[in-house]
């Protein structure tokens, strides 16, 4: 399998479409991970609730169609149902796990819920490999997680594998070129799983293979230039994260110095983070910045407020409003760029009323009376593809790699109570020494957030003799792929040490350390 970055440049200006398919999402768990895992085969792939319309799914003109796992039994009141009109498209469909089992019903096979699930490693018989399972082994591990089960494959499919407790564990029509398989193949529990989809990709779809995180570049630079015109001027809001500075130096390498970066600092950066952006852009890309301080504006406008919903929302608001001001004094400047990555976008599979958890800033607090049109470059790509595309822009590596970092900044990271510039003096502080000590360690590229959060408590202690009452520091590090779970980071017991040590000998308020051991779910990974 080819890397990310190594596609072949002829095919680069291909537009993606040519080269995709359709992942309907039911609900599962992995469905972003299918989508993850086609691309890793070069294969553009576009992640959609199973209710989407039919014409919605056609006008993408995708090669191929994956239906995912999901959590319902196909016999459950509610549960999503298959459109037949999805398999008149012309196009090779798998069902994975769930999207199997709605197959077999569809097409008349027969399912049934059985008395014991299939949960975890399993063992698979492949008695015809067909073209679904060609070069796989007879005897091959896989991962599975359903309780209903497909007994017989439909009338005119061969049923290719068994495992213990799923009598066709796999099916295929070469006919009407549709097949099925229980376990997940997207998973790395099942080895063979990529070998699957690379068959299904490349030798029944016909898909090429040639898609890349960097052959995007060329792609979005022209519909930048399409969407923004000869003459358009556009604004971005630079955070210092990976994201927004990717999203920059696309549009200036679409539109060159009609962009102006605006960097905010509403004094909820991380420690030196507003030097280290400024002088990339201004000294070593050349694209034009204007630094605002708006630590004043900020931090008066959070006065009073503790509630993380109404925090994120002033924040939002009040970066826009900054925005629309240095805006104003630019002729023409009617555009917004945005490092909206496809993971904000993406609806699940849940679809209609799913719980909103969090309001990031980015994407669902913006004000109703917006004045820009956005300009969103990263809006199909997951994060890793992001960095992809910024080390093939030359983004340094530090910026690469930088961990996300949430666009209300520190303020989400002061819980309980008001966000001050003592309160942020203090996380600021902590947040460094931790960053350091973590980088010391050769852990920084291994965790996908590390940081500190200053909970509004204060605890007593004893230093020197004299009795304290000092505040907590809570140290929260995780690995995660995408941010949708997370577990937590096991940093070695030493390091652990030296980090309370320190932050409580070089941090005069400090009087406590404690670490976070929850994982996501059932926690955030953020505190609010
Ligand atoms: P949670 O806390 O929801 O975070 O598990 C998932 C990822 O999103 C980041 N995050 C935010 N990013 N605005 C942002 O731009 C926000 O309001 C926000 N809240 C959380 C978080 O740091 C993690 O990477």
């Amino acid at each position: 399998m080819a890397s990310l970055t190594d596609r072949s440049a002829a095919s680069a200006a291909e537009p993606a479409e040519a080269n995709s398919v359709v992942v309907l999402d039911y609900g599962g768990q992995y469905s972003q991970l299918i989508a993850r895992r086609v691309r890793e085969c070069g294969v553009f792939s576009t992640l959609l609730p199973h209710h989407v319309d039919v014409a919605e799914v056609a006008a993408l003109h995708p090669r191929g169609l994956i239906l995912s796992g999901g959590p319902a039994s196909v016999y459950a009141d509610g549960a999503p149902v298959l459109d037949p009109a999805l398999l008149e498209l012309g196009v090779p469909v798998l069902g994975i796990c769930y999207g199997m089992q709605l197959l077999a019903l569809e097409l008349g096979g027969r399912v049934e819920g059985a008395e014991v699930g299939e949960f975890g490693r399993s063992q698979l018989s492949v008695g015809v490999s067909g073209r679904l399972l060609a070069h796989t082994p007879e005897q091959q591990t896989c991962w599975m997680s359903h309780r209903d089960t497909v007994f017989a494959a439909p009338p005119g499919f061969t049923a290719l594998a068994s495992s213990t407790a799923s009598p066709v564990a796999a099916f295929e029509s070469l006919e009407r070129q549709i097949y099925g398989i229980q376990f997940h193949p997207e998973v790395v529990h099942t080895p063979y799983g990529q070998q699957v989809l690379e068959n299904f990709l490349t030798d029944i779809c016909r898909c090429d293979g040639s898609w890349s995180a960097a052959s995007v570049i060329e792609e979005q630079v022209a519909r930048i230039r399409a969407q923004i015109g000869e003459n358009g001027r556009a604004i971005c809001g630079l955070s210092g994260g990976v994201d927004s500075t990717v999203a920059a130096l696309l549009v200036h390498r679409a539109i060159g110095d009609r962009l102006t970066c605006v960097f905010v600092d509403g004094g909820l950066m991380r420690k030196n983070e507003g030097e280290q952006v400024v002088s990339a852009f201004r000294d070593h890309f050349h694209v034009p910045l204007i630094a605002v301080d708006a630590q004043e504006r900020f931090l008066g406008r959070l006065v009073g407020i503790s509630d993380p919903e109404a925090k994120r929302k002033v924040i939002g608001n009040e970066f826009i409003r900054v925005f629309e001001e240095e805006a104003a004094k630019l002729e023409n400047a009617r555009f917004l760029v945005q490092g909206t990555l496809y993971s904000d976008v993406i609806e699940s599979g849940g679809g209609h009323g799913t719980a909103v958890i969090k309001s990031h800033h980015n994407v669902g607090g913006l004000p109703a009376d917006l004045d820009f049109e956005l300009v969103e470059p990263l809006r199909t790509l997951f994060k890793d593809e992001v960095r992809a595309v910024g080390a093939e822009l030359g983004l340094p590596e530090r910026f690469v790699w930088r961990q996300p970092f949430p666009g209300p900044g520190l303020a989400i990271r002061i819980v309980g109570g008001e966000v001050t510039r003592e309160r942020l003096n203090i996380l600021r502080e902590a947040d460094a020494i931790l960053q350091e000590e973590i980088r010391g360690a050769g852990l920084y590229r291994d965790l996908w957030q590390s940081f500190c959060v200053l909970p509004d408590i204060r605890t007593v202690g004893v230093q020197g003799d004299e009795r304290t009452y000092g505040n907590v520091i809570v140290v929260r590090a995780v690995t995660s792929d995408d941010a949708m779970t997370a577990d937590w980071a096991r940093l070695p017991y030493d390091l652990l040490e030296q980090i309370s040590r320190r932050l409580i000998n070089e941090i005069r308020p400090v009087g406590r350390v404690v670490l976070d051991i929850t994982s996501k779910p059932p926690g955030t990974i953020e505190w609010e």
